[in-house]
């Protein structure tokens, strides 16, 4: 299992500390959320503060775009180089398309689903991914509960991969904890990404270790 830690729980005061900790502390990725205040009812942070987490993280990013227009974040970001950047099939009349663009710019596509979402809006699209993302808490916040149908959401959307893309991943993002990263693994999730368990761990490397299964 390989983690991606949320920048959203980071302090944003000390944000290159924070950011160096985890890199330091063996995370896979550094998972970045971007929202727009429209598409779900929080803001987060732009291509400023984005790029200055892109200088000091020596692990990949793993770009997360909750936004209404995300053809215009992803020019946004494309110049940071990072290995995924994940859309909302909610909030895109066009999928394949930008997803056609994302790998024309040299990175891995990945569509998100929300917890209402079934893995079968994306049977057609799932020959063209990289990485699919399961949300399991209403996007927005760090810190919520975790739902329990994504797991078997996960051995569904599994059971799809395997037919049709086998080399797409599998990632969830909520309320990811030592609690529930066993059910996630059987249910063949193959990344997790975890804001306020790792950020509120006293020994953030044991945090990351312990879902690294
Ligand atoms: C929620 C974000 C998540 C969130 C995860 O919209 O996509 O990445 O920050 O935080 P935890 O692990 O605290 O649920
Ligand atoms: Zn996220």
């Amino acid at each position: 299992m390989k983690v991606a830690p949320s920048v959203l729980s980071a302090d944003f005061g000390n944000l290159q500390r924070d950011i160096e900790a985890i890199c330091k502390a063996g995370c896979d990725f550094v998972h970045v959320d971007v929202m727009d205040g429209h598409f779900v009812p929080n803001l987060t942070i732009g291509p400023v503060v984005v790029s200055a987490i892109a200088k000091c993280a020596t692990k990949p990013l793993d770009i997360h775009l909750m936004v209404e227009n995300n053809t215009f974040f992803v020019d946004l970001f494309a110049p940071l180089k990072p290995e995924y950047i994940s859309f909302h099939i909610e909030e895109e009349k066009h999928p394949h398309r930008l997803i056609q663009k994302i790998r024309s710019l040299g990175i891995k596509p990945a569509i998100v689903l929300n917890p209402h979402t079934p893995p079968e809006a994306i049977e057609y699209l799932l020959q063209d991914l990289d990485m699919v993302l399961l949300m399991s808490v209403n996007p927005g916040f760090g810190g919520q509960s975790f739902i329990e149908s994504v797991i078997p959401k996960a051995k569904r959307l599994s059971a799809m991969r395997d037919k049709i893309n086998p080399k797409c991943l599998i990632e969830v993002d909520g309320g990811v904890s030592d609690k529930n990263i066993h059910m996630l693994k059987d249910a063949g999730v193959d990344i997790v990404v975890a804001g306020s368990y790792v950020f509120n761990h006293s020994n953030k490397k044991e945090a990351i270790e312990s879902l690294q299964i």
